[in-house]
This record gives structure tokens, C-alpha cells and sequence, in this order.
């Protein structure tokens, strides 16, 4: 039987661990969570559960109260000593994970570092819900964003901007100010339009709640929603109705229609 087992190198492997539930590791990140000598982890994002794979005699660095200042040392030591550091980041690390200030530094100390990618929260999220995004003749494009808090959105992306597209929208780290949020999203969206409203996906405590746009500020401080919470806002979140049903099905993608031929396939690819 062929052996896929790889042995990593040492350096720092910034690994993206999933939304939560450990079965959504990818298989290298597992892998790397196995071989590692140091384990960075921010305990407020991701679970204990993620770690149930590591060896016993790993170092283990809870980071959630840690600055990159305090981190970032450690790492560089470590991964001159000749050892394997993974650096988990929840969900996918090319979104709101804070990496990129990370391997400008690891560079400019000649440290060599590599990126696992991870299963974002929204695709968790449109997992459970069951749903497809990109719905042929309803939508056709899905933004990831965020609303200003800390960190500034540039002008050019501000969220009522990008409502006015009316495409499928994950909106990720804006439960604190969900207020202002609902009232840029319905210069555009309908009142009515459903919003998927999901809270610690894969977690034990995991709440996900589908309901009109106009409900989701309010909805929100009732469940006193302040962090691990991302809002899907999109049409193909719709209830169907069974006439729905039989209009979708004439909508049903073309790539696997029958009639859909390969070079017409090549054509719409
Ligand atoms: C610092 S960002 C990290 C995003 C992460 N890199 C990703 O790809 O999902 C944290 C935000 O992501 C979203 N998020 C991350 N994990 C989540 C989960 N398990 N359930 C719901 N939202 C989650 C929330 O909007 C949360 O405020």
C-alpha cells in the first residue's frame, strides 16, 4: 500500500482549522497537528477537540490574550531549534485572520513558513443550511465582507455598496454592530429577504436561525449574538414553495442538465 505519510520540515505552518468541528480538518492539517513540536492556538476561536490529535509531549500556547509582539519570538525560537510550529487560525486563514502582518515578519526573519487552507465559516454554514449560494437564474455570486469596526472597510467596499448587488452575502465579524448592518443591507436587499443567522457553527452551542432581513438586528440582541457569528444574506435562502420547486427545476443548473452537451459545457466554463 502506498505510504502518504509526509514528514514536514521545520518551520511555521499557518494552518486553517475549520469553523470548529474537528472532522472538518483537512488532512494535512491534521497531519501537521500530529507532527508538531509547538502548538499556537487562540482558545477563544477554536476548540479544545481540534488538539485531540497532537502528540503528548507538544507545546501548547493558548494565544487568545497574546500580541504578535509576545508570539512572534516564540516562533522564531522554536523554529530555530529545529522544530515543526503550527499556528491555527479558525475557518480559512485568507479571511479576517490577521496572517499577512504574520509572514512579513517571518520573511523578513528568513523563517520559512507555509499555509494550510481550512474550511471558512460560510461554507460550514450553507453546509448545514443545505444550501447552494450561487442558485442558476437567482444568484450567481457570493461576497464575503465585513462591517467597519476596528478595522476600517475602505470607502469603496462599504457594506450598503455592496448590497446593491443583492448577491448571496456573508457577513463575517459585524454582531456587535448589527443595527447599523441591517439598515445598509435594506437600502438594497427586500425587508424580506431570509437571512441565515449563524452562530458557533460546529460548536456543541451552535444556533443557526433562518428569518426576514428586517428581523436580524432584533433577533440578534435577543440572543445577545456579540461574536462567532456570521449572517448569510441571499436569495437562494428561500423557502420553497412546491410551484418554486418546479420553477427551479427548470433553472437547475445547466451544467448537468442532460441536454447539456460538452462543448457547451466548454462554452459556459
Ligand atoms: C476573526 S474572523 C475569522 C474567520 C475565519 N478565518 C473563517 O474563514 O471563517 C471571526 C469571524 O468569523 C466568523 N466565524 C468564524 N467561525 C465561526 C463559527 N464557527 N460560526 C459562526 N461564525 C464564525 C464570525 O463572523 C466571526 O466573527
Amino acid at each position: 500500500m502506498k505510504n502518504n505519510y509526509k514528514n514536514h520540515v521545520p518551520g511555521v505552518y499557518i494552518v486553517g482549522a475549520g469553523p470548529g468541528d474537528p472532522d472538518l480538518l483537512t488532512i494535512k492539517a491534521q497531519k501537521l497537528i500530529r507532527q508538531a513540536d509547538v502548538i499556537l492556538f487562540a482558545d477563544s476561536l477554536i476548540p479544545l477537540e481540534i488538539l485531540d490529535c497532537c502528540r503528548y509531549d507538544a507545546e501548547i500556547l493558548r494565544t487568545a490574550s497574546e500580541t504578535l509582539e509576545t508570539i512572534l519570538p516564540i516562533m522564531i525560537d522554536r523554529v530555530n531549534r529545529g522544530q515543526i510550529v503550527v499556528r491555527l487560525h479558525s475557518g480559512d486563514p485568507s479571511l479576517y485572520s490577521a496572517i499577512y502582518e504574520q509572514m512579513q515578519l517571518l520573511a523578513e526573519a528568513n523563517i520559512p513558513f507555509e499555509v494550510i487552507p481550512g474550511i471558512s465559516a460560510y461554507q460550514a454554514a450553507a453546509a448545514k443550511l443545505k444550501v447552494e449560494l450561487t442558485v442558476p437564474g437567482l444568484v450567481q455570486t457570493i461576497i464575503l465582507t465585513r462591517i467597519s469596526g476596528r478595522t476600517q472597510v475602505p470607502a469603496t467596499e462599504e457594506l450598503a455598496s455592496l448590497a446593491a448587488h443583492r448577491a448571496s452575502l456573508c457577513l463575517y465579524l459585524s454582531a456587535k454592530h448589527v443595527d447599523i448592518a441591517q439598515a445598509k443591507l435594506m437600502e438594497h436587499y427586500p425587508p424580506h429577504t431570509p437571512v441565515a443567522v449563524c452562530f458557533r457553527i460546529g460548536w456543541e452551542d451552535e444556533k443557526i436561525e433562518v428569518l426576514p432581513l428586517k428581523g436580524m438586528a432584533e433577533y440578534s440582541h435577543q440572543q445577545k449574538l456579540l461574536r462567532t457569528t456570521l449572517y448569510i444574506i441571499s436569495p437562494a435562502l428561500a423557502n420553497q414553495t412546491l410551484t418554486e420547486q418546479k420553477e427551479q427545476q427548470e433553472l437547475r443548473s445547466r451544467l448537468y442538465h442532460p441536454d447539456h452537451t460538452r462543448l457547451f459545457r466548454d462554452i459556459q466554463e
